[in-house]
């Protein structure tokens, strides 16, 4: 598998963004302002992820995602790993990421990679998403904020 940037005449992987994101306006605005990584396995996009520059020396991790039949083989953990890297290459200080309460998997995976819980951003998906979003049984309301020093 190899991890790479998307070449600036590139169409992002839209189907793989969506996993991570309903809102396609909301993808397309991230990829425009960010830098968007791609990984490549059999000829095909296997996984996506785009950081996004927020503060002076802070970067946001947003909208990794594994395509469904890759998920469980440790291709997240690869992405999170490489998207530290390549934000402390950039001289960024802080890597965050931020994910809903009810995104038990995607908590569990970022702390495995490092991550600490920082702070709630409560009602966030209630304010921003029109559809009532629940996973593992469990309503998604609040905004989970996660970051690392790096
Ligand atoms: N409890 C404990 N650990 C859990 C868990 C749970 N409920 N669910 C997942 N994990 C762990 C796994 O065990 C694994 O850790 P391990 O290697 O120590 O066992 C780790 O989290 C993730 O495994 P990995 O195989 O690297 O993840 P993946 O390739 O399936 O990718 C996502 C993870 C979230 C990127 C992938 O499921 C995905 O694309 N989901 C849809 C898009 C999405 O939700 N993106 C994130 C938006 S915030």
């Amino acid at each position: 598998m190899q991890i790479r940037r998307l070449a600036p005449d590139e169409a992002p992987p839209m189907d793989l963004l969506l996993l991570a994101d309903p809102s396609a306006q909301m993808v397309e605005d991230y990829v425009r302002r960010g830098r968007c990584y791609v990984a490549e396995w059999n000829g095909g996009i296997a996984a996506v992820y785009v950081l996004v520059p927020t503060r002076p020396k802070t970067v946001e991790l947003v909208n990794i995602a594994v395509s469904e039949e890759h998920q469980g083989k440790g291709i997240g953990k690869r992405m999170v790993a490489h998207a530290v890297e390549i934000a402390r290459s950039l001289g960024f200080k802080t890597i965050e990421v931020g994910t809903g309460n009810s995104s038990v998997g995607q908590l569990a995976l970022y702390q495995k990679c490092g991550f600490r819980i920082t702070g709630i951003d409560r009602d966030f998906f209630v304010r921003h998403y029109e559809e009532d979003i629940v996973e593992n049984g469990i309503h998604c309301r609040d905004m989970i904020r996660l970051s690392q020093d790096i």
